[in-house]
């Protein structure tokens, strides 16, 4: 028997779900701009759209030809999509508003995360979250968009790997869909995906470690330490250094990932964007059974004060969080 595509799966499989047409409709689009995504990455070199465009983005990052046809091809499908009210983009400063749907959902998006990998042709992915849209009439302000992660309808993202994958969450648990190549349908692969509550493995930019506050000094030093310090066994090491790829080894092997506040970033707040890198990360991490903090607060909880608002991020296994979140609690976290 074939595994069901994703809109049977949300259709049919989670009884007692009320997943309104309009929500359907919605993560059935997303699914449909991530593949043409897929196919604009898969081209790889042969477009010619490896480059820069020549100048940053609101970041500060050099913006790459692909961010700019991603996040077009996210602004078409969300201008066409009826539900859609209003989105706000890790590529666009400010909010774009499509006022004939007002009492639409709002959808937050990094079109193309990681795309520092492109060049390298290694993994890259798209992440995003649905968000109610406001209940009063009128104008959407970006004031709209500044919501809890508690409030999320939808979140999670698509994986440009060796194959597409497609994981998400309504809220209830996580899927993830494998891209089909020969039907180009999404195909539920990865049911009710859950993280191990214990872990081995950490992934953490180690280039950063004289900049860590001493929390995550104390933490990673434990884990180096191995069989021989006081966590009494060894750990394993990665980074890809593309998010969504390494929220989806969490997905599938279990570990913890970092990117904490550091004497660099601490200006700003951090380094990952809270409304559509940590929240939605965060929530999926949730529901696969892990935790997702800044290490002092719920990553779910922050309340958003900027569109593009850094936050420092621990998620993943819950043991190892729980052990994150015990180190920053202490006065003298090095005790
Ligand atoms: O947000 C951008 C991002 O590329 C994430 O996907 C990734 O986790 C991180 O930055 C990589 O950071 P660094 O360049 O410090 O390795």
């Amino acid at each position: 028997m074939h595994p069901p595509t994703l809109l049977h799966f949300f259709e049919t499989q989670q009884h007692g779900v009320d997943h309104s047409q309009h929500l359907l409709s919605v993560i059935g689009d997303i699914a449909q701009a991530c593949k043409l995504v897929a196919r604009e990455v898969s081209h790889g070199a042969l477009l010619g759209n490896m480059g820069n465009v020549g100048h940053e983005n609101i970041q500060g990052e050099q913006q790459k030809t692909l961010d700019v046809i991603s996040n077009d091809i996210f602004i078409k499908m969300a201008e066409d999509n009826p539900y859609i009210a209003g989105i706000a983009s890790e590529e666009m400063e400010h909010t774009l508003e499509f006022s004939a749907k007002a009492g639409g959902f709002l959808l937050v998006f990094d079109p193309l995360d990681g795309s520092s990998n492109v060049n390298l042709n290694l993994s890259v992915g798209s992440i995003f979250s649905v968000l109610p849209g406001p209940d009063s009439e009128g104008p959407l302000t970006e004031q709209d968009f500044l919501q809890l992660g508690t409030q999320q309808v939808c979140a999670g993202y698509a994986l440009y790997g060796t194959s597409t994958m497609l994981v998400l969450t309504t809220g209830q648990g996580v899927n993830g869909f494998t891209l089909d190549p020969d039907s180009g349908e999404f195909m539920l692969t990865h049911p009710a995906m859950r993280i191990a509550p214990e872990a081995q493995e950490f992934a953490i930019n180690m280039s950063n470690q004289r900049f860590w506050q001493p929390p995550v000094q104390r933490y990673i030093d434990e884990c180096l330490a191995g069989t021989q310090g006081a966590r009494g066994k060894d750990f394993n090491m990665r980074w890809v250094a593309s998010m969504v790829a390494e929220v989806h080894r969490l997905l599938i092997r279990g570990g913890v990932f970092l990117y904490p506040l550091d004497s660099r970033t601490k200006g700003k707040g951090g380094r990952l964007r809270l409304l559509y890198e940590a929240s939605p990360m965060g929530w999926l991490i949730e529901q696969a059974g892990g935790l997702a903090t800044t290490g002092h607060k719920r990553l779910l909880e922050i309340e958003p004060t900027a569109l593009h608002q850094r936050v420092p991020v621990i998620l993943g296994a819950q043991e190892e969080v729980e052990l994150l979140l015990s180190y920053h609690s202490l006065k003298d976290p090095t005790a």
